[in-house]
């Protein structure tokens, strides 16, 4: 900050609001221990973190007393925890966000679970957030709030008075039908409309946004502006798809230690050929179903028993929530069943993994696969997708589901419907077979695509929209120096939670 102080034109101060923060601070047998969080989220907005001068409101990611964390000496811009305690996080985090709202904006209505006490505790602990992230509100700061754990929080933040008030709700948004399940639908609309700017992944999530608006709050809504009248205000409502640091994860591809890392994943395979999942452990991500058809595609197709090998990478995540505790047994179950059933020798059919990879590491894993299998039964938008690709750059296929959000961007994929396990055996098989020269046509469009609308794209164009261009692109130039120090201090970080 000391160098924008300097500087001619002084930027305005971000103030990021996100429930997870871009570490997690643990307590492990009295000794604190910092780790880099895992989600799409986090990896979207810490190169803006480190670009204007910013204030990042989020929680310390596990429950804590008022005393035993504090913030912390590794980030560059202020991160400021927002402390909770074991109740509001079983309630607020556990409850409310993750067995109401997640299931139910996945479609995942059986999954869900509708609690009064959770929802008091959401809107309590939403005020909480607001009220922490408003005292650091100056006259033109802009203030940037993430997600669905969230999404009261522009409504009080306008009632005390701010303004330049931006969302972006990084998971899919269901139709009137589907979120008028939810006892407070209403609450949930109103407290995003409190923002100027709501953003969301594709076109399909900001239609069903101004469906549910006009229906649910008989608002009234221009589509093909996308701008929802409410108290006065217009809102804009923008399909804007996160974007990756491209450049990087190419870099990353072609470094030779990444090519030597690569080798050695093959080497230990030893099969011909690689398929790999990177995904945290969650229902929506359809792990099983994956697993399931990779059994029914070995069963099928024999002449593919010891010449390929699924590498699934998950990393832990909402563990104390029920559905997410028995995914990881099932999982288990259904990998050493498989594992027993088909292996031999010389072969083994899954390699899983339940842990967090650094980001060369991971691109290691993307460098040695022939095929990333990114099936999620619903998601957002979908990063790891962009990653491989931005990583391959000319070879290795891409199996995409078409439940995912990114399938619009990434159109040149082999798109499956994970949950025919029949038809995602068909498609997996033309693509491992696929002439190699197709192989790179496709891959070379989509990684041109995931270039043009790389994480600069994405952040400048919607500090843009909240701020205007001045500002939008002084963030897009800054961006650039400042992600070779997240990449690095990402590495050190993670090095030093395996060592610990
Ligand atoms: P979600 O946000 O639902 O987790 P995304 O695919 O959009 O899904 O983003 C996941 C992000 O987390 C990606 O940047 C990916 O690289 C990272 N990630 C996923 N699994 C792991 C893992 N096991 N280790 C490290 N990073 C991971
Ligand atoms: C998704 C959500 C994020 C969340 C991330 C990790 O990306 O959209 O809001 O941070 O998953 O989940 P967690 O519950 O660990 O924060």
């Amino acid at each position: 900050m000391k160098e924008w102080a300097a500087s001619r034109w002084m930027p305005r101060k971000l103030i990021l609001v996100s429930n997870r923060g871009p570490y997690t601070v643990k307590n492990v047998n009295g000794r604190r221990q910092v780790e880099r969080a895992v989600g799409g989220l986090v990896t979207a907005l810490e190169p803006a973190a480190r670009s204007l001068p910013t204030v990042w409101v989020a929680w310390a990611g596990s429950p804590c007393g008022e005393t035993s964390c504090s913030p912390d000496e590794v980030s560059e811009f202020a991160w400021e925890q927002v402390t909770l305690t074991q109740e509001e996080v079983d309630k607020y985090y556990g409850g409310f966000a993750n067995q109401a709202l997640w299931p139910l904006c996945h479609y995942f209505i059986d999954k869900c679970r509708f609690d009064r006490s959770h929802w008091d505790a959401y809107t309590w602990v939403n005020k909480k957030f607001a009220l922490q992230a408003f005292r650091h509100t100056t006259g033109n700061s802009l203030i940037w709030v993430h997600d669905y754990q969230l999404a009261l929080v522009p409504h009080y933040l306008r009632s005390y008075g701010a303004a330049n008030i931006g969302f972006f709700w990084h998971i899919p948004f269901p139709p009137p039908d589907v979120l008028g399940i939810l006892p407070w639908c209403r609450e949930v609309l109103r407290g995003l409309l409190g923002s100027d700017v709501i953003g969301f992944h594709v076109q399909q999530y900001v239609d069903n946004f101004l469906r549910c608006a006009e229906t649910l709050l008989n608002l009234n809504v221009d589509y093909d502006r996308g701008v929802v009248q409410y108290h006065g205000r217009s809102i804009r409502v923008v399909a804007l798809p996160v974007g990756i640091d491209a450049s990087t994860y190419a870099a990353l591809g072609k470094r030779s230690d990444t090519l030597e890392a690569a080798a050695a994943i093959r080497q230990k395979v030893g099969t011909g050929m690689v398929a790999l999942a990177v995904d945290r452990l969650d229902y929506s991500k359809g792990i099983l179903e994956r697993i399931e058809a990779l059994a029914r595609f070995w069963a099928r197709y024999e002449s593919y028993r010891g010449r390929l090998s699924l590498i699934q990478i998950a990393a832990p995540t909402r563990s104390a929530v029920p559905a997410y505790r028995d995914l990881r047994r099932q999982v288990e179950e259904a990998v050493g069943r498989i594992n027993g059933l088909f292996g031999r020798e010389d072969w083994v059919p899954v390699y899983y993994y339940y842990r967090s990879f650094p980001q060369h590491e991971l691109a290691a894993y993307y460098t040695a696969a022939d095929a990333a299998l990114v099936t999620p039964l619903r998601d957002g938008l979908n990063l790891v997708a962009k990653e491989y690709v931005a990583t391959r750059q000319n070879d290795g296929v891409l199996v995409l589901s078409r439940f995912a959000g990114v399938v619009e961007e990434l159109r040149e994929a082999v798109v499956v419907n994970p949950y025919d396990a029949d038809g995602f055996g068909t498609k997996l098989k033309a693509a491992l077979e696929m002439p190699a020269a197709e192989r790179r046509r496709r891959m070379q469009i989509l990684a041109e695509r995931v270039k043009q609308r790389d994480l600069e794209w994405w952040l400048g164009s919607f500090i843009t929209l909240l701020a205007g261009k001045e500002t939008g692109e002084v963030l897009v130039k800054r961006i650039g120096k400042s992600k070779r120090a997240v990449a690095k201090l990402s590495g050190e970080l993670l090095e030093e939670a395996a060592r610990a």
